[in-house]
């Protein structure tokens, strides 16, 4: 551990040992890692995808929105358990296609996972039937200018108690000013989504500083 003004905060050693402690991710999940880094994929970070499995447990109507290769939607699967049954927005085929086959090598039911391919602001505006709602789980990791859309398009979708997880709003140190933002890089909705949901007293809300920043908000029953 190292001292820091708010009390100890984790280093390398602590670092590895949670690691241990946690225990190797599903073999599937390793293999998408596997592909992904090479690839240049984009996909959730491990310990990001660990919470949001822990997020997923016990709810059974999950939204994503943004699937790429599934690696996501399978930790929310397998936090889920059986019951469970996600919808996932992805306009890239290739990339969905290729999420199919790991969640049926992962041994997920394809009833449990059904995937919209289209822009997600254009699936929630023709109020495509797969997402009607409720859900009591949106998970948000696409475009980051589009954040606030997808929040405002979720919004009314949401159950009781519903959790909205959004990853990326640290955005490599963006979001707080730490590092420079480029025009149209998202930083401004990132920080609109951040500032909307912890504002919103109907939301209890925080921002975990694990991978590159997921917020995570309930919505109170
Ligand atoms: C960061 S990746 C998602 C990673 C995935 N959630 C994971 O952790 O495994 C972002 C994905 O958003 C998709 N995307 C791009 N534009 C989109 C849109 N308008 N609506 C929904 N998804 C979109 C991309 O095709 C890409 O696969």
């Amino acid at each position: 551990m190292a001292r820091t003004d708010r009390g100890w905060s984790p280093d390398a050693t602590d670092l590895e040992w949670i690691e241990t402690t946690a225990g190797q991710p599903h073999p599937v999940l390793l293999e998408m890692e596997a592909v992904a880094g090479p690839e240049g994929i984009p996909i959730l970070n491990r310990d990001s995808g660990r919470m949001l499995a822990i997020l997923a447990a016990g709810r059974r109507r999950a939204v994503e929105v943004g699937t790429a290769i599934g690696y996501s939607t399978l930790w929310m699967a397998l936090g889920q358990g059986d019951e469970g049954t996600i919808v996932t927005i992805d306009p890239d085929t290739a990339r969905t296609a290729r999420a199919r086959a790991f969640w049926r090598n992962a041994g997920i039911a394809d009833a449990r996972i059904s995937v919209v391919t289209a822009p997600a602001l254009d699936a929630f505006a023709a109020a495509e039937p797969a997402l009607e709602g409720p859900f009591d789980l949106a998970f948000i990791d696409a475009l980051k200018p589009e954040y606030p859309g997808y929040l405002e398009a979720v919004r009314p979708r949401l159950a009781p108690g519903a959790v909205v997880v959004a990853d990326n709003v640290l955005w490599s140190g963006r979001t707080s000013g730490a590092r420079p933002a480029r025009d149209g890089d998202g930083t401004p909705e990132l920080r609109e989504i951040c500032r909307r949901l912890s504002e919103d007293p109907d939301f209890l809300t925080t921002i975990l500083p694990i991978g590159d920043g997921l917020l995570v908000a309930v919505l109170r029953g």
